[in-house]
């Protein structure tokens, strides 16, 4: 049986793109779901496009409540029965119940060379530390932010001059890359790092 496989975002979805388009290609697994944080994602359109479920739960009428948040994400994500929940651009923090509820089942997509840089503004952070490289990183999801285990990275030069924006345009198409590759082998029960270029 192929894998069902659950994809959360919060904004554009360009990576979600990305993995759906794989999945759609390839024939590895099958997206079942594409949910959003904000009903306004310009993500969910092309996922409707691509012909993929999707729904949204608008975290702001939960305010402060995020368990309250999380339980709808838990019934909505439940009655889609995924095997993977892949975040891709999703930017909500999920509690450590509800990353244990899916026990190593939940990949995403960091704009760093994790372990360097977890949490926001990480090219902005790597070019004010004069790193001379940069890049994304696919990992497990665990309880602590941005820290499960790296599946796949991608690296890319940081260029004089460069700004954050330079360098989050420089890196997108190797997270548009790197991602369905890392998925692919994980649908495959293959954790063996990817390392790009
Ligand atoms: C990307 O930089 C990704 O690394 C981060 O969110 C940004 C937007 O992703 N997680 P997407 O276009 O919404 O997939």
């Amino acid at each position: 049986m192929k894998k069902r496989v659950a994809i959360l975002i919060s904004g554009g979805g360009s990576n979600m793109v990305a993995l759906v388009r794989s999945m759609q290609a390839e024939n590895y697994a099958q997206p079942v779901l594409v949910l959003a944080n904000d009903p306004k994602a310009s993500g969910l359109e092309k996922a409707k496009d691509l012909g993929v479920p999707v729904t949204a739960i608008d975290h702001l009428p939960f305010g402060k409540d995020r368990k309250a948040f999380e339980a709808q994400v838990m019934r909505t994500l439940e009655a889609a029965r995924p095997d993977i929940i892949c975040l891709a651009g999703f930017m909500r923090v999920l509690s450590p119940e509800f990353v244990d509820h899916w026990q190593n089942k939940i990949l995403n997509i960091h704009p760093s060379l994790l372990p360097k840089y977890k949490g926001l503004n990480t090219h902005a952070r790597a070019i004010q530390a004069g790193d001379t490289q940069a890049g994304c990183s696919v990992h497990m999801v665990t309880a602590k932010l941005d820290d499960g285990p790296i599946l796949g990275q991608a690296t890319v030069p940081i260029l004089p001059g460069d700004t954050a924006n330079d360098l989050a345009t420089r890196i997108l198409p190797y997270e548009h890359q790197l991602y369905p590759l890392v998925l692919k082998k994980f649908t495959a029960g293959d954790q063996m790092q990817i390392i790009l270029p």
